[in-house]
């Protein structure tokens, strides 16, 4: 149970009742399907910008073959999660923070 709790001395974005992400790593995919859905660098910058202080890994990925349904981004689960989840439509930084476990920012 501890593992699954976030405490008040955790990365600053997590909530004291949020259970903790287990997502180690996201790869934003970078192909030209993913980027004209609004996906690529933007969206990679809205992932680092959130997972900041989380530990997670923001990297890339050149296509999952999910092209209709991007833009698309894969989570992993540790090192020895060799397939992840790929997860489709991945827009706004409510969905990203809710994907990353991290409270969502406010809007101004
Ligand atoms: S272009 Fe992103 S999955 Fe193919």
């Amino acid at each position: 149970m501890l593992n699954t709790i976030a405490f008040l001395h955790c990365p600053r974005h997590l909530t004291i009742d949020q259970p903790r992400s287990k997502i180690t790593k996201v790869e934003i995919c970078i192909h030209r399907d993913c980027k004209r859905r609004g996906g690529g660098q933007k969206l990679k910058s809205v992932f680092e910008e959130l997972a900041d202080g989380t530990g997670i890994e923001v990297g890339e990925y050149d296509c999952f073959d999910e092209c209709p349904f991007g833009p698309n981004v894969r989570t992993l689960e540790g090192p020895d999660d060799q397939f992840g989840r790929v997860l489709n439509g991945v827009k706004g930084k409510a969905q990203i923070a809710k994907i990353l476990g991290v409270e969502p920012p406010e809007e101004p």
